[in-house]
């Protein structure tokens, strides 16, 4: 599908974003291997969520979907059933990378595989240090997946993370759940904790004291009813709509506002950015809160170190809000952006580029001349959800129209942006 976004004269609006991404995907697994119920409110339906939902049915889980409200029928730490398929992750790296800690510690063997963008996303990452706790875990494409797992006995590790990674922190965090002895993961930049939160609320035993996170092997996790907050990484996009648009203002209702996850909102508010918190109230163990943005003048700045994997997902947008400040901005420090669901430092380049935008690729990063008037073109997603959502916000601004072509990777993550997007005009 193609879509064409028409410039905006301005925003006056009050919205909510679908349900957050790295949450959904945690409560289906972790209640899966919980004992009883966990009833999910304001789950994400994206597919991503959706092939967690499919890989957990496959493992012999009861799964029922109403909307945004999911009940997972967990059968314990020791309940999942050998797959008679393959598990397809379908786009989601969360997914393949999660799962294969949870599926390592398991007494059956497994295959996963998923679509052709990630085949291309790195899995020694995660190969690495599971295959030191004694997991039988193999590429059969180079360190690529697909991935086969053979069951075995795992053994507590303490592993230095050499990237700042969510997914692979979790991943050896589900495989400690089933290991003999204690695991420590130590983190030297913080990267999103939703997983220690989430499998505390179930009665895990995880620790974090000042990066070095132990996990203590429980002999149970019960399942609890959860409500997923809206997902800060689906507000970015309208976060920046608003800032870049004139005499605007949004406010984005229930969302996430957990601090490993605000770096998109410290960034801006570095910028100049008129950004309100308002109504903070914690859900399951989650911080959550109102957002109130107003149209603001913004100055460029440098973005790198520990705020990167705060806000790796928000860095596309970033760049469009860099293109409209007043000044240089600099991101720096984030190779990571060349392995997700596309290399969005070359892809953000490319696609921007076609309306006009002047970026300078460096190593690590970009660097972006402020002050650019945009204007329309004809643009291509590269199937990046994130990506296509960047280009839209941009578009608002743009002197002419934009089309997106294979806009609907939006699914991934916001199946109603377009909707949301045109309900503000
Ligand atoms: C995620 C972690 C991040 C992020 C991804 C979701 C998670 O990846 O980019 O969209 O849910 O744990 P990394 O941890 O690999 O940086």
């Amino acid at each position: 599908m193609d879509i064409t976004i028409r410039p905006i004269d301005k925003i006056n609006s009050v919205i909510t974003v679908p349900g957050d991404k790295s949450i959904s995907h945690r409560a289906v697994m972790f209640g899966s291997i919980a004992q009883g119920d966990t009833e999910i409110s304001g789950f994400l339906t994206g597919d991503d969520c959706m092939s967690t939902i499919s890989c957990f049915k496959k493992l012999g889980i009861d799964i029922e979907v109403k909307g945004e409200n999911v009940v997972v029928h967990g059968k314990g730490l020791h309940g999942l059933t050998a797959p008679t398929e393959l598990l397809d992750v379908g786009n989601s790296g969360t997914t393949i990378r999660l799962i294969s800690g949870l599926l390592s510690g398991q007494t059956f063997d497994c295959r996963l595989n998923g679509d052709a963008s990630i085949q291309k996303r790195p899995m020694n990452r995660v190969i690495k240090p599971l295959s030191q706790m004694g997991a039988k875990i193999a590429s059969t494409n180079d360190g690529y997946a697909p991935l086969a797992i053979t069951g075995a006995k795992l053994k507590g590790i303490e592993y230095h993370m050499p990237v700042a990674s969510a997914q692979v922190k979790s991943s050896i965090l589900l495989a400690s759940l089933y290991a003999e002895g204690e695991t420590v993961v130590i983190e030297d930049m913080p990267s999103r904790d939703h997983t220690e939160i989430m499998l505390n609320y179930f009665g895990a035993d995880i620790i974090n004291e000042n990066g070095r996170i132990t996990s203590h092997p429980v002999k149970e996790l019960y399942g609890r009813p959860l409500t997923v907050p809206g997902d800060i990484s689906s507000a970015a996009f309208f976060i920046a709509a608003a800032l870049l648009t004139p005499d605007s203002e949004i406010t984005v209702t229930n969302v996430g506002i957990n601090k490993t996850r605000t770096g998109i909102i410290d960034a801006f508010l570095e910028m100049g950015a008129d950004i309100k918190v308002i109504n903070e109230r914690l859900a399951g163990g989650e911080l959550v809160g109102d957002l109130v943005v107003k149209t603001s003048k913004l100055k460029a700045i440098t973005l790198g170190g520990d705020i990167i994997p705060r806000m790796i997902d928000e860095i596309p947008v970033f760049v469009v809000a860099a293109l409209a400040a007043e000044g240089t901005t600099v991101v720096k420090d984030a190779q990571e952006l060349k392995v997700k669901e596309s290399n969005r430092i070359a892809t953000m380049i490319e696609e921007l580029g076609k309306m006009g935008a002047k970026i300078t690729e460096t190593d690590d990063g970009m660097i972006i001349e402020g002050g650019q008037k945009l204007t329309g073109g004809t643009t291509y997603s590269h199937l990046d959800h994130r990506v296509a959502m960047s280009v839209a916000v941009a578009a608002l601004n743009a002197k002419g129209d934009t089309t997106i072509t294979d806009a609907d990777c939006v699914g991934i993550s916001f199946p109603n942006f377009y909707e949301l997007l045109n309900s503000l005009r």
